[in-house]
């Protein structure tokens, strides 16, 4: 049984299961520690457990809802929450986050599942919102060819890009939340908060 939270990581990285960069990490584990109002977590994009393990281990009152919709990184997140002894404060869901429904609201919602489905999720998520409510979405670089897309000759990732650009102008401007946009930061980290 794999108990070492490093393991995790190490293990990810060997599979090439896209966990969050480390710097990514730091700076989203960075945003909650100095934001002692967030306790509620919700996290569309598990994979094997490692964010919303390193989130919930921030204070031990987090609670974190967390969708999946892969069944083998489920049942390997359900794996490692468990060694990490996290069962009774991550809650992993099994479904396609568009369709994951609660009347749960939330302090943070962190966005890092299918990229070209952004929109629908920010959407989808704004009933379970407060005024003051974070959204972190990761990616909005893809790699850096949202900004340079000749760094890429695959047809379905330059029209996943392009949706990225576009969610990401539009959030920029959308009225209805406070957004700071880190380029640098991860693989391009926005944080909006709801007006
Ligand atoms: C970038 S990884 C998440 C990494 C994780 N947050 C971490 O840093 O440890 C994205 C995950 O989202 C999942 N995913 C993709 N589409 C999804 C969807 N529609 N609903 C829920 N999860 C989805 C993928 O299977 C993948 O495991």
């Amino acid at each position: 049984m794999i108990n070492d939270l490093k393991t995790i990581h190490d293990h990810a990285r060997e599979d090439n299961i896209p966990i969050m960069k480390d710097d990514g990490m730091a700076f989203l584990l960075d945003y909650i520690r100095n934001h002692e109002n967030i306790r509620d977590i919700l996290e569309c994009g598990t994979a094997v457990g490692y964010s919303s393990i390193n989130m919930a281990n921030i204070r031990w009152d987090m609670q974190i809802d967390t969708i999946e919709v892969d069944p083998e990184m489920y049942k390997q997140a359900l794996l490692n929450i468990e060694s990490q002894n996290l069962q009774g404060r991550i809650h992993c869901h099994l479904c396609d986050a568009a369709e994951f429904e609660t009347d749960k609201r939330y302090d943070l919602i962190f966005i890092d599942a299918a990229k070209s489905q952004y929109r629908r999720y920010l959407e989808h998520f704004l009933r379970n919102a407060l005024p003051g409510t974070v959204f972190v979405f990761d990616n909005l670089q893809f790699h850096g060819i949202v900004d340079d897309p000749q760094l890429s000759h695959n047809r379905s990732t330059l029209q996943m890009t392009r949706k990225i650009k576009s969610f990401r102008d539009k959030l920029l401007k959308d009225e209805r939340f406070e957004t700071t946009y880190y380029p640098d930061i991860g693989d391009g980290i926005a944080v909006a908060i709801v007006k």
